[in-house]
């Protein structure tokens, strides 16, 4: 989960758990995640995920024009009007992948995209396990066809943004209906669920035949995520969730609110210039807990409760043990 919400102590905390954390390079200089990936390793010894966005090449900062909707919400909360934002030259792939190999990292994921077939090369050259996120069976059969070893199933249920990348529109398949879908294609890789899975979901995910399960709201609104705790609380109280294009681009799922409705059909730029378009508004939202002008987010769940992460910890390992011993109740009589 990019954007100052995963620190390196839960993703540690998660690790040391028997579970798997993932650092979310997005948004990061190569520096910064080089710090993190150091302090997490600091933090545990165990394996985790580095999650790698895949943008468009973008080569040189440019000063891009603002759009006028986000403007005028600037100016009517009291902000200096500014016509213009920078759009920061990207990072090169490879430099992520140079990074990762320097300090032996064993799984990546990817989102919006998937690697071309020299970076693939080189991550399995070092027998790097690259998973990737799809939102369809199409993006799954191209992932496979070009080398994931396992495919992250995002379901329109899920917080955050979609990694849709073969279309310009996000997937219209629940977690579920992903799950099916892509499952009857036999593709042979470990597929791993996202998207809306409560606790007590866990199991009937497992039965429908993932082997593992992604959860990101849940950790989002533990204690050691960088979200403020007003903030949390809050999220836990708003039961209606919407996609949004206008904030950044790209297809996401967050808690309904004015930012969204304002901006509605204002959508001047692709991701993700549109996500630097409202940079500056959403930094001054979120450091004065303007929660109505935020982007809050979130997977469409039926109940969303602020556990301590030890707690939520406890609750998924309570309810895969659940799951397990059902399955072996199920052998038991089978025999
Ligand atoms: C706040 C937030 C930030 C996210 N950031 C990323 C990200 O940087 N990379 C990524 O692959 N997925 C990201 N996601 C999506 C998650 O990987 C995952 O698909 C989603 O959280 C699952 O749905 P859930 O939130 O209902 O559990 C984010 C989700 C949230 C809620």
């Amino acid at each position: 989960m990019a954007g100052n919400i995963v620190t390196p102590q839960m993703v540690a905390d998660i690790c040391n758990s028997g579970m798997m954390g993932s650092i979310p390079s997005g948004y990061l200089t190569l520096t910064n995640l080089r710090t993190f990936i150091k302090e997490t390793q600091r933090l545990t010894s165990n394996d985790f995920i580095v999650n790698i966005f895949i943008e468009p090449d973008h080569p040189v900062t440019e000063k891009l024009a603002k759009p006028h909707a986000v403007r005028n919400i600037e100016v009517k909360l009291g902000l200096p009007d500014e016509d213009s934002f920078i759009y920061p030259a990207s990072v090169p792939l490879m430099d992520y992948v140079d990074l990762l190999i320097a300090m032996q990292v064993r799984y990546v994921s990817t989102t919006f995209g998937f690697f071309n077939s020299e970076i693939v090369t080189k991550l399995k050259a070092k027998n790097i396990i690259i998973l990737a996120t799809v939102t369809s069976p199409a993006e799954a059969r191209f992932c496979i066809a070009n080398g994931a070893d396992g495919l992250i199933l995002q379901g329109q249920e899920a917080g955050g943004h979609q990694g849709y990348f073969l279309t310009n529109q996000c997937g219209r398949l629940s977690t579920l209906e992903l799950l099916d879908s892509v499952n009857r294609l036999d593709l042979g890789v470990p597929l791993i669920v996202a998207g809306g899975i409560g606790i007590n979901d866990i199991p009937k995910f497992l039965s429908a035949g993932a082997q593992l399960i992604q959860l990101g709201s849940l950790f989002m609104l533990t204690e050691t995520s960088g979200l403020p705790h007003t903030v949390k609380e809050y999220i836990c109280k708003c039961t209606n969730t919407s996609f949004t294009k206008d904030i950044t681009g790209q297809y996401a799922r967050g808690v309904t609110n004015l930012l969204m409705s304002e901006l509605v059909n204002t959508l001047n730029y692709t991701f993700p210039i549109q996500h630097y378009a409202t940079s500056r508004l959403r930094k001054y939202a979120r450091d004065n807990l303007l929660t109505n002008y935020m982007a809050l987010w979130v997977g469409k769940h039926a109940n969303l409760e602020c556990n301590s992460l030890n707690v939520l910890l406890e609750k998924i390992k309570a309810s895969c043990l659940n799951y397990q011993r059902c399955q072996s109740s199920v052998i038991i009589e089978e025999h």
